[in-house]
């Protein structure tokens, strides 16, 4: 079993999956042992407060610069022994500070089809571009904005009566399926 970070900076609905998928004993390889955030209002901390997974608050803001920030969230990892970090929703791209310390072992789930639609609101941005298939790709992370190698992907229509909210949930389903099957299958 490894020990794993999950990173989230607001709703935490995908922690949250990965968490009921533990205790479904889908998921047995990891063991979560942080929910680390750079938001004090994020909702995944009251769902973390629910599973008894210990919060990590780092807010950028009190620290000098992002070296010193992900400096001091690195001694929290290596604290608790963390050997894998998955972002579910961190809205921060990761320095070079935790990619050096944790190369090809930090992966992150996107709404899209990368290459299509990296970045902020790949939804909205696949429905604005009007293309007719999107979907939700896991792939590890590099030093770029959602740039790392693919790992798996899954994938859905887009109807023409699709609003942001109709289609969002379309996507973020198949994330919940997706993201606990990757992890299963990558971190052994
Ligand atoms: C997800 O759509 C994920 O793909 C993206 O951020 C969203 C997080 O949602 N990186 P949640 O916080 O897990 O509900």
């Amino acid at each position: 079993m490894k020990k794993v970070a999950i990173f989230a900076s607001g709703n935490g609905s995908n922690y949250e999956k990965i968490m009921e998928n533990i205790q479904a004993e889908f998921l047995t390889v990891i063991d979560v042992v942080g929910l680390y955030t750079d938001k004090t209002e994020a909702f995944a901390i009251e769902r973390a407060r629910r599973f008894k997974t210990p919060v990590h608050i780092f807010e950028l803001s009190q620290y000098e610069n992002k070296i010193a920030y992900e400096t001091a969230i690195l001694k929290q990892l290596q604290d608790d022994g963390v050997e894998w970090i998955i972002l579910a929703g961190y809205m921060k791209l990761i320095g070079e500070t935790l990619l050096d310390a944790y190369d090809g072992q930090i992966l992150n789930i996107h709404p899209s089809l990368l290459p299509s639609f990296p970045g902020k609101n790949a939804v909205g941005q696949a429905l604005q571009y009007g293309v007719k298939v999107t979907g939700a790709t896991v792939h590890y992370v590099d030093s770029g904005m959602d740039t790392g190698k693919i790992i798996d992907q899954m994938s859905c229509p887009i109807y023409e009566d699709d609003t942001e909210q109709t289609l969002q949930l379309r996507v973020q389903n198949l994330e919940y399926e997706l993201y606990p099957r990757v992890i299963k299958k990558i971190i052994q």
